[in-house]
């Protein structure tokens, strides 16, 4: 079987609660923050503070996070390219669903790929997804190592560890770059707040 792909016999089926009825019931938008980066640039830290501090706000939130969504939902998943791409196209598809329920959800993923990454944003509209590109230098995350897993792909007992031996492929156009060798955790997170402040996600009047 070959996943993602459509059968033409299944039919949409439209809602009667509509996303503009959930959007006016949580007094927000909805929207995916897209955290992309190496392994150890900070992408989990960081979305645990933006989730945090969106809680305090009001807003609904809900976190997807790579090592977890990989202990389940897509625990049949490697690391190899196709394998890569089937994670982040389930996760976008999940990410979708969250937006159309009214919610704020942050998705903190390496997805090392721009074609995998464009996927979600074919699903959702322009003022729904925000991309975060946490960077941070390979040497630095590897210094970091907070999983020992560099350490394990050094020595080959991983293979195919993205920035060891396989690519990254750089956002091209990121919307917020955040850079976690430079800033701490408080000013990154004060960084992608304020813009998602700055274009309305949090208006309590939906601006859609
Ligand atoms: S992605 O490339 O498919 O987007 P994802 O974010 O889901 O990756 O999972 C990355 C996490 O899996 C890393 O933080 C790391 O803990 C773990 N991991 C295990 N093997 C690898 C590997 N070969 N490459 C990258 N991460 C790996």
């Amino acid at each position: 079987m070959k996943y993602g792909v459509l059968n033409q016999d299944v039919l949409w089926q439209e809602l009667i609660v509509t996303k503009e009825d959930r959007k006016k019931l949580k007094g927000h938008n909805p929207a995916v923050i897209w955290l992309t980066g190496f392994s150890g640039a900070g992408k989990t830290t960081l979305s645990k503070e933006i989730e945090r501090r969106m809680y305090e706000m009001g807003i609904h939130t809900y976190l997807l996070d790579g090592d977890n969504v990989r202990r389940g939902l897509n625990s049949d998943l490697g690391f190899s390219k196709p394998e890569r791409k089937e994670n982040i196209r389930r996760i976008s598809e999940v990410a979708n669903l969250f937006v159309d329920a009214g919610i704020v959800v942050i998705c903190a993923f390496i997805s090392p790929y721009e074609e995998d990454r464009s996927y979600l944003k074919s699903l959702l509209n322009e003022d729904e997804l925000y991309t975060v590109y946490v960077k941070c230098p390979i040497d630095v995350c590897m210094e970091r190592d907070p999983k020992g897993l560099y350490r394990k792909a050094l020595k080959g007992e991983i293979k195919g560890f993205t920035g060891i031996d396989a690519p990254y492929e750089e956002p091209e156009s990121p919307d917020i770059v955040v850079e976690t060798h430079k800033y701490g955790i408080e000013e990154c997170a004060d960084l992608v707040i304020d813009y998602l402040k700055k274009n309305g996600l949090f208006n309590s009047t939906p601006v859609n």
